[in-house]
């Protein structure tokens, strides 16, 4: 009689379904033990034959084997989704992964790309100069008279006679100007040297980014613009322009520029010490001797010219009130960015 091969069956179906290893075998198990063609379903079938009393207890325990066999299959299903997620005894694959830390840019660096963005904005190309400058680049063709005090307002490092690290980016308008013709219109940033005593407000090494354009017709006008689209992308909308008459051999007239205090808007504050406004830049109308150095026509053309201290604008935008933070490579300090 079929019954007594239940248990057989039985064993074989636990032993096979506990170490079956894919969705694949499973479904095969499956039919192989509940399908149409199964010993259990073939037991069933074969009820009808049976005395009423016989039908009862075989129809019970063949009833009993076949809820066991789908217990077991719903084990080894839910095992199995456990290995496809991941989720296994020892190895979690879904825990997060390990975390690299990510390199940034440095506030100086940011601070570049953020100034030249905008000068793109208005057309400027960036040009670059070199760090090792000549005497002549820096100076003589910058409009400073040979032993005029002007060179002692940057303490330059010398490296010989004629060679020197330059004290502004200055020198790359003469360079540009010399390898083309107008329009030029360029933005230059730059590491610059000066022997200063060091302190909060003042570093050896420090960047400017350099602008100037030269053209038929440029005007006073054409620079404030500039310079007010320029300080109200950077600091915002609110922000006005302050000109103050200055100095700079290269520029005539010159002038300085005060941006208003964007903490206190003129009221007064501590960024401002107090006085509403704070310095940016230097800048004005190219100096006709500058022209003549290059070869342009005076009567021809006309450019402007302007300069800003970008650690200067860095300490603004963050409110950092030592330079020497930018220097010091103070992870601390780094992360802050
Ligand atoms: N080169 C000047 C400085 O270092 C700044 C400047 C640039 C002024 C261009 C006028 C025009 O102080």
């Amino acid at each position: 009689m079929r019954v007594g091969k239940l248990a057989g069956v039985l064993a074989e179906a636990e032993a096979e379904l506990s170490q079956c290893a894919s969705a694949t075998d499973l479904e095969q198990l499956r039919v192989k033990f509940l399908g149409r063609k199964s010993e259990i379903i073939a037991i069933l079938r074969g009820l009808k034959d049976l005395s009423p009393e016989e039908k009862k207890a075989v129809g019970r325990e063949t009833n009993q084997a076949k809820v066991k066999i789908e217990a077991w299959l719903a084990e080894a299903e839910v095992r199995l989704a456990g290995v496809a997620s991941g989720v296994t005894a020892g190895i979690d694959y879904g825990l997060p992964g390990k975390q690299y830390p990510t390199g940034k840019l440095h506030p100086i660096t940011r601070t570049i790309r953020e100034i030249s963005d905008i000068f793109f904005g208005m057309g400027f190309e960036v040009a670059l100069g070199p760090e090792v400058e000549e005497e002549r680049y820096n100076f003589g063709a910058l409009n400073f008279p040979p032993d005029h005090p002007a060179r002692d307002m940057q303490d330059t490092f010398y490296l010989g006679e004629d060679l020197l690290l330059r004290t502004h980016t200055s020198p790359i308008q003469i360079r540009e100007m010399l390898k083309q013709q107008p329009p030029v219109r360029i933005i230059a940033p730059g590491r610059c040297y000066r022997q200063e005593a060091i302190s909060a407000r003042a570093y050896c090494v420090f960047y400017q980014i350099e602008g100037f354009y030269v053209d038929r017709n440029v005007s006073f006008a054409d620079l404030k613009g500039v310079l007010t689209a320029f300080a109200q992308s950077f600091f915002g909308e609110q922000v006005q322009l302050r000109f103050r008459p200055s100095y700079f051999p290269f520029t005539e007239p010159s002038a300085e520029v005060d941006i208003s205090c964007f903490l206190c808007g003129t009221k007064g504050c501590r960024i401002c010490k107090y006085s509403g406004w704070l310095e940016i830049l230097g800048c004005c109308m190219i100096d006709p001797n500058v022209m003549e150095a290059v070869d342009y026509d005076p009567e021809k053309y006309s450019g402007y010219a302007f300069g800003m201290g970008i650690e200067r604008i860095a300490m603004l935008r963050h409110k950092i009130d030592d330079i020497r933070l930018l220097y010091e490579n103070d992870l601390r300090f780094l992360r802050q960015f």
